[in-house]
């Protein structure tokens, strides 16, 4: 009988470790331990018995049992392990596709070609500067020799703020006005360029926005020439656009340079030859340039008779489109992603 109790508890303890999941395990425990399982009707059988025998296989009985709840216990905690493992993998998050379908965006392309702008200056000797695009009348066209009710205030489309007495305040036209800060704050020699945002109460189309950016320049020392303003442009145009593309000067008026230019560049899509983006000329106006106006020195209290400097502001808008063969301006503003990641 003992036998028989050793080779039940062995069948009991191999049923239990081949049980897969908690709910499997569950029937075999009924199974092996119930009440209609084979060791409870061995004990059914120790009445029957001889006290003594009685007591060996009740022994057997209760030791049987006892391996047997344990291997049940140890069975059930192995499978608790092992479902709570397959539930936290089955509600893991894969966040790995996010990681990998992330990119990395880059500048805006006014952004890089004013850093370009930037540092082909630099590399010319040029410091750069900032202003508020909020300026007062004084900053935009007063000190610039523009005062109230001159004829060359309607070359701005001027955008008012609402701010103080009424038509003090604008949003600056032009770039400009950082010439009389930069003036405002230093004291010659001055090599500077100023790049920034700048407004115009314009409707946008092709190659008009009422927000745009220009880069300014402004030098001022003893005994600058205009021969200095157009080699100054020259080098800048060969080396930003590389060395087939030069430029030129045309009599113009600004009413804070004098002499004043208009400076041009050969056309970069024919090189000269002439095309449909270049009217046939072969040119592309670029911005304006001069001399600076004595008015405008002594507007910052220079002296004109010990300084003279140039001048030019042109766009740096137009500049992208030109050097990467686009032809509509509102592109740069509609920020459309595929347009901007091609850049
Ligand atoms: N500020 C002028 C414009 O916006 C350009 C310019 C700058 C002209 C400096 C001469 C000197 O049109």
């Amino acid at each position: 009988m003992i036998d028989d109790i050793e080779l039940s508890q062995r069948q009991a303890m191999e049923r239990v470790e081949t049980a897969t999941t908690l709910e499997h395990l569950r029937e075999v425990e009924t199974e092996v331990l119930g009440k209609r399982s084979q060791l409870s009707t061995f004990k059914a059988l120790l009445r029957d018995l001889e006290p003594n025998e009685r007591k060996n296989v009740g022994r057997a009985v209760n030791a049987a049992r006892a391996e047997v709840e344990r291997a049940v216990g140890e069975r059930r905690a192995l499978l608790e392990r092992a479902e709570r493992r397959d539930q936290l993998e089955s509600e893991r998050l894969d966040l790995t596709e996010s990681l990998t379908s992330y990119r990395v965006g880059h500048h805006h392309l006014v952004t890089q070609t004013t850093e370009l702008l930037e540092d082909v200056f630099v590399g010319m000797g040029f410091t750069i500067a900032e202003g508020p695009e909020a300026e007062t009348d004084w900053y935009n066209f007063e000190a610039l020799n523009i005062p109230k009710a001159h004829p060359a205030r309607s070359m701005f489309d001027t955008l008012y703020l609402d701010l103080n007495e009424p038509e003090s305040t604008v949003l600056r036209t032009h770039t400009s006005p950082v010439q009389i800060r930069v003036m405002d704050a230093t004291e010659p020699p001055i090599y500077t360029v100023a790049p920034g945002r700048v407004f115009r109460r314009d409707t946008a189309d092709a190659s008009h926005m009422p927000v745009f950016h220009q880069i300014e320049g402004l030098v001022v020392d003893r005994g600058i020439t205009f021969g200095d303003l157009a080699g100054t442009l020259e080098s800048f145009t060969t080396e930003y656009f590389g060395g087939s593309i030069h430029s030129r000067l045309r009599p113009s008026y600004f009413p804070f340079t004098e002499p004043s230019a208009e400076f041009d560049i050969n056309c970069v899509f024919c090189e000269g030859a002439g095309c449909k983006t270049c009217g046939r000329t072969g040119w592309l106006e670029l911005g304006g340039c001069g001399l600076v106006h004595p008015n405008v020195f002594r507007a910052v209290g220079y002296d004109p008779e010990v300084w003279s400097g140039f001048a030019f502001g042109f766009g740096i808008d137009r500049l992208a489109l030109m050097r990467h063969g686009v032809d509509d301006l509102r592109e740069l503003f509609t920020n459309d992603i595929r347009f901007l990641e091609q850049f």
